[in-house]
Order: C-alpha cells, then sequence, then structure tokens
C-alpha cells in the first residue's frame, strides 16, 4: 500500500494568507496541515508516499523533505496547472504502478487515522473506497447516491444532492482508477473530476464500496474551516509546559507552552498551544487559539484564532476574536492625536473593525 497526498491547487479561497504560503502548509494547532496527512500515512505503517505538488513552486518539496524525519521514503511529482484531482492520479502512474494506494487530499483532516479505511477496503476486496461524512451543506462536496447499501452514483457538487453525505478526500483505490481517470473529459468547471473518475467505476461494475467517518472530518478549504479544525485539534492536545511561566500569570485547562516561550503577568485559558520564543505579556490568551513561534502578544487579548510565526499584537485595545494573522502580522497601537486607525494591508485582505 501506497499514498498519494495532493498539495497543489491555488487555495484561492485562503487569501490573502495563501498569495505567499502554499495554503497545506497553514499551521494547525503550529503543525502544517500537510503533516497530518503525512502522519497518518505513517501512523497506518505505509513506507513510501508520494506528494503531488504546484510544478512552480518547490514550496512544499523544500519545507516537507524527502521523508527521512518519519523514517518513510516521499517522492514529488510535479503538477503543471491544477487541472483537478483525476489529473492528479493520473499524474502518479508511474510513482504507485500496480501497488493498492490511500489518495489523500493534504487540505482534508481526520481524527482516527486511515488505518481503518484500509482495512474495509481489504476485507471488502473493494476496487475503489470512498470515505463518507455526513454534512450540513454536501452540495459543497462530491455527493453520493446510495441504493440498498451500494454507491450507485457521485455527483460533483450538486445543485440538489441525492444524500446528506459529502464524499471526503481520502480514497483507497486498486489500479483500476487509472483505466478511470484516463477515459474523463474536463467538467464544465474544466477540471478532470474525481467524483467523474467514481461513476466510471460504476459504471464499469467495478466494486465501488463505502465506509462512513464517525468522528469528525474537515475539508480546510475556508478560513472558518481552519479556526474550526484548530479548535478541534487543540481539543485533543496534551498538555506541557517546557518555558517560562510567572508567578503573576495563571494558566488553565489544556496549554502546550514551548521552550523559550515567557508568559508574563498574563491569563492562558486553553485549549491553546503559545509557540517557540514567543513573549504573552500582560495579555489574555482564550480557548481555542494558536500562537506561532515567535510572536509577542503584549496588553492584548486574543481568543478563537491563529496567529503564525513572527507577529506581533501590542496594546490592542479590543479582544482579538475568530481572526487568522499570517506570517510577521503587526497590529499595534497607534500612536499620537487624534486617535486614528492606519492600516498597511496586502491584497485581498479582510478586517473587521468595531
Ligand atoms: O474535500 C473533499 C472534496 O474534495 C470532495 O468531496 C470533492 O468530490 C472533490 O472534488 C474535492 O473538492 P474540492 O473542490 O474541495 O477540491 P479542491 O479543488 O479544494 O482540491 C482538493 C485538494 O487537492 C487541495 O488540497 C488542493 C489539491 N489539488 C486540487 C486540484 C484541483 C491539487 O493538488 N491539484 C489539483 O489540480
Amino acid at each position: 500500500m501506497k499514498a498519494l497526498i495532493a498539495s497543489g491547487g491555488r487555495g484561492t479561497r485562503l487569501r490573502p494568507i495563501t498569495h505567499t504560503q502554499n495554503k497545506h502548509l497553514i499551521p494547525i494547532a503550529n503543525k502544517p496541515i500537510l503533516y497530518y496527512a503525512i502522519e497518518a500515512a505513517v501512523d497506518a505503517g505505509i513506507k513510501e508516499v508520494g506528494i503531488v505538488h504546484n510544478a512552480d513552486s518547490l514550496e512544499v518539496p523544500n519545507y516537507v523533505g524527502d521523508g527521512s524525519k518519519w523514517g518513510i521514503r516521499i517522492a514529488y511529482i510535479p503538477q503543471e496547472t491544477p487541472g483537478g484531482l483525476a489529473q492528479v492520479v493520473q499524474l502518479a502512474e508511474n510513482f504507485i504502478g500496480k501497488d493498492n494506494f490511500i489518495f489523500y487530499l493534504g487540505d482534508n483532516m481526520v481524527v482516527g487515522g486511515i488505518k481503518k479505511f484500509i482495512d474495509d477496503f481489504q476485507k471488502n476486496s473493494c476496487n475503489c473506497l470512498l470515505t463518507l461524512a455526513k454534512v450540513k451543506d454536501p452540495e459543497r462536496f462530491g455527493v453520493p447516491e446510495i441504493k440498498d447499501g451500494k454507491v450507485i452514483r457521485v455527483e460533483e457538487k450538486p445543485k440538489s444532492p441525492k444524500s446528506q453525505y459529502a464524499v471526503a478526500g481520502i480514497y483507497v483505490y486498486d489500479h483500476h482508477i487509472f483505466e478511470a481517470v484516463k477515459s474523463l473529459k474536463p467538467s464544465p468547471r474544466g477540471e478532470l473530476e474525481i467524483s467523474d473518475a467514481h461513476q466510471y467505476l460504476i459504471d464499469k461494475g467495478y466494486s465501488v464500496g463505502y465506509t462512513e467517518i464517525t468522528g469528525w472530518w474537515k475539508d480546510t478549504g475556508k478560513p472558518v474551516d481552519l479556526l474550526e479544525a484548530n479548535r478541534l485539534i487543540l481539543d485533543n492536545i496534551k498538555p506541557r509546559n517546557d518555558g517560562e511561566v510567572d508567578k503573576q500569570s495563571d494558566v488553565a485547562g489544556k496549554v502546550i507552552i514551548e521552550k523559550g516561550a515567557k508568559i508574563i503577568n498574563s491569563k492562558v485559558r486553553g485549549p491553546a498551544i503559545i509557540g517557540k520564543d514567543c513573549v504573552i505579556e500582560n495579555s489574555y490568551i482564550g480557548p481555542f487559539t494558536s500562537i506561532g513561534d515567535r510572536t509577542e502578544v503584549r496588553n492584548s487579548e486574543v481568543e478563537y484564532s491563529i496567529v503564525l510565526r513572527d507577529c506581533k499584537v501590542l496594546s490592542v485595545g479590543i479582544r482579538i476574536e475568530g481572526s487568522i494573522l499570517g506570517n510577521d502580522v503587526e497590529i499595534v497601537e497607534a500612536n499620537g492625536k487624534p486617535r486614528v486607525h492606519r492600516f498597511m494591508i496586502g491584497d485581498q485582505s479582510r478586517v473587521e473593525v468595531a
């Protein structure tokens, strides 16, 4: 069993963060989203992983490396333009060969690992196993139609969904998927759709099984999804303190404080993570907050937010909530009279002021 992970695409819904960073490297609880996919494969005993990345950037290969830090081998497969998930599979044919493989969309997160999906695939001798999750908004996803316990149809982002399920971005295949992806024509949105490949397998009479994801699963396509995934991961952290907390501070609940971080005269209410060499002074860090390495928060309050590395949040007079701050962002008090807001904000940013 090999694993194929998709890390290409443009991440347009996560701009402006994705103007300067591949979306799969955005941290959730201070760990890149993509690492959750890699570690799920490692935990399932997989030793060979292929990662498809945008051909015009080596950001992912340079950041992730050859896999030796997890004791596995990672091969990189460039994709010239994001032509769809079925194209991602096409590109991986040489890497996969005749092996069975798990195809994992690098922006998906699932709790409880993927071993169960591989076991179900093998137990049921499927050609393809889909993982399904019940959602409120199936029209955002590939949607199965199920009859007598069988998937009889899969539609991509249908206007009238035939079930409440989304096909999650974790699939298990044997080599027949290559026959399917090679038969496709681009969809109206110009992509080779993975849902059409699944429909091809169904139409040709191949065995397409499914398993329901009963724990949580998230597609982190939009900013609110990132905050929600951050909440869910932080909820399950094991607290530890490798930094310094002074006597005037109060740390309650599940909190990770990394090496070199200093908490001075502040209140941290977990679950939360404070990255390496951060300084939190005269401040409040509320539940479900991740603070990236070397960030300073002074005289301010931050809650239910993701703050990336090297930020400065200084003397902000109102609590920051439900926010995502990119790398090197500064939110600081304006000096002088009259009292003003002064902005220096990049393209496609969003600021809400009270
Ligand atoms: O998350 C599950 C959904 O993922 C499924 O329910 C849909 O059937 C499936 O089509 C897909 O829908 P999305 O619209 O969410 O896919 P998205 O374009 O966001 O791409 C998913 C991942 O694959 C993301 O990590 C980017 C990467 N990707 C995407 C394309 C189109 C590539 O690496 N190359 C590509 O060409």
